[in-house]
C-alpha cells in the first residue's frame, strides 16, 4: 500500500484514539512494534492490521463499511511502516 496516502487515512480516522501510535482506550494496546507483536491477532503484519481495521475489535469500531479496501491497505502500510520507524 501507499504509506503517504495511509497517513492521511490515519489522521482522519484513527488518530482520535491512536495519536502518536498510542491507544487512549486500552493504553497497553498501542501501535508500537512490541505491542503489535504481542497483541495483534495474526502478528505484526499488514494483513493482520487490515483484518482488525475491517472488522473492528471490542471498543475499536469496524471500518469495513466506511473505508475502501485501498484506504484500508494504505493505512495498514502506514501503521506497519511507522511501527518499524518509531512513532516519535
Ligand atoms: C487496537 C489500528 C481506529 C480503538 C488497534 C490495533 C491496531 C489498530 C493495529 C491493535 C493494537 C494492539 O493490539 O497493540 C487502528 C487503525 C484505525 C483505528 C488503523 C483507523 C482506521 C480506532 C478508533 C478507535 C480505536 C477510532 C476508538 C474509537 C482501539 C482499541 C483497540 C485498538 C480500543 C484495542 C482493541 C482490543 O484488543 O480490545 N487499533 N485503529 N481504534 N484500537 Fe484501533
Amino acid at each position: 500500500g501507499d504509506v503517504g496516502a495511509g497517513e492521511q487515512v490515519f489522521n482522519a480516522n484513527c488518530a482520535a484514539c491512536h495519536a502518536g501510535g498510542q491507544n487512549v482506550i486500552m493504553p497497553e494496546k498501542t501501535l508500537e512494534k512490541a505491542a503489535l507483536e504481542q497483541y495483534l491477532a495474526g502478528g505484526r503484519n499488514e494483513k493482520a492490521v487490515m483484518t482488525q481495521v475491517t472488522n473492528g475489535k471490542n471498543a475499536m469500531p469496524a471500518f469495513g463499511g466506511r473505508l475502501s479496501e485501498d484506504d484500508i491497505a494504505n493505512v495498514a502500510s502506514y501503521v506497519i511502516a511507522t511501527s518499524e520507524a518509531g512513532w516519535d
